[in-house]
């Protein structure tokens, strides 16, 4: 089976990018095909900086090798380095019908919030479906917020194939239901446009300044606390097996507990739990080119792939000849 998602470039990444996708993503490389690109081509539409660009999608890249992604397992690459893309786009531009695209949410929301429309934006879910239908991924593991996104792949693969006969697959959204939203240090959803976020590669002054901001209530110290809306404990069970959160959740029930004691204790906690990570962050920082040619040879490794689909399109649509 062919698990693949996009990633956007977007900076650096936190604890709910963590534990809400990343974990997981990096885990489908032991159980099947995964496909995972940073989709440089997709930033574009609302990135205009082209050197905060490159810099973000080689962070990007590291924050992936870095947290175990293995370029061996899996198919690992940027998107803008496999031409086959932007090429199957524009082909599918012309089985995309307007109305579609219209009603796509993230459009409609983009407009809502005054966002000058460009084109790209508009045309985003044609470059999203080319994406998926160019690898004939089975399966897409995304958030909620992108399911309309995968219905419109769908759409399109299908009013392809209508016309040209079976040539992509019908991919499926993968939407965890059951995973959690990760809080932030306020409670709401942890977010970096919330400025609420515990970035996952800290140094560790930062990493305790940010644990110490972790929003609590006003009990004192003898009152017996609530751990299921502590925000502390709404963190601190990421990082620890059910013993220990029964145990954490006991002392909350108990009088006694101070909420800058479990702070320290959660800053050592997520200190040693991405230590091996940081190491192998801190590497791959100083060895930029290193990361570079990984990147290459990806994308040469899933440029392979993309090619047997380009080729059946190209010669489908009467491109050779
Ligand atoms: P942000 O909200 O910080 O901009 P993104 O929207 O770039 O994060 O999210 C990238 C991925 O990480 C998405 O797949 C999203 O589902 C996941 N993610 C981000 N924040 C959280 C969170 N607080 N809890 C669970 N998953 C999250
Ligand atoms: N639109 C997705 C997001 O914002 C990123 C993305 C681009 C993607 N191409 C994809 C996700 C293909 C899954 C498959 O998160």
């Amino acid at each position: 089976m062919r698990v693949l998602s996009g990633i956007q470039p977007s900076g650096s990444l936190h604890i709910g990018n963590f534990f809400g996708m990343m974990k997981s993503m990096i885990g489908w490389q032991e159980k099947s095909e995964l496909f995972c690109f940073i989709v440089n081509l997709h930033a574009l539409t609302t990135v205009s900086d082209g050197p905060l660009l490159a810099a973000n999608t080689l962070e990007a890249a590291m924050d992936f090798l870095a947290l175990g992604l293995d370029p061996e397992k899996s198919y690992f690459w940027v998107q803008g380095d496999v031409p086959e893309h932007a090429e199957l786009t524009w082909i599918l531009h012309n089985h995309t019908s307007m109305g579609l695209l219209e009603r796509s949410h993230s459009y409609k929301d983009k407009i809502a919030k005054n966002l000058t429309p460009n084109h790209g934006l508009f045309a985003y879910p044609v470059l999203m479906a080319a994406d998926i239908l160019l690898y004939q991924a089975n399966l897409v593991p995304v958030g909620r917020d992108q399911k309309q996104h995968l219905e419109i792949a769908r759409d399109i693969a299908g009013s392809f194939n209508h016309v040209y006969g079976e040539t992509f697959v019908l991919p499926e959204a993968g939407i965890d239901e059951e995973l959690a939203t990760i809080p932030g240090l306020d409670g709401q959803k942890m977010s970096k446009s919330y400025g609420n976020a515990i970035d996952i590669f800290l140094e560790k002054d930062e990493l305790k300044r940010r644990v110490m901001a972790i929003v609590t209530d006003a009990k004192a110290v003898s009152d017996v606390k609530d751990p299921e809306t502590c925000n502390i404990f709404g963190i601190y069970k990421l990082f620890v097996d059910d013993q220990a959160q029964s145990e954490l959740r006991e002392r909350y029930l108990k009088p006694g507990l101070k909420y800058s004691e479990v702070k320290k204790e959660l800053v050592e906690i997520i200190w040693d739990y991405f230590a091996p990570y940081r190491d192998k962050r801190r590497y791959l920082a100083k060895n930029p080119d290193q990361v570079r040619q990984i990147m290459a040879a990806g994308a040469h490794k899933a440029r392979a792939v993309a090619i047997v689909t380009m080729d059946a399109v190209r010669e489908k649509v009467g491109l050779i000849y």
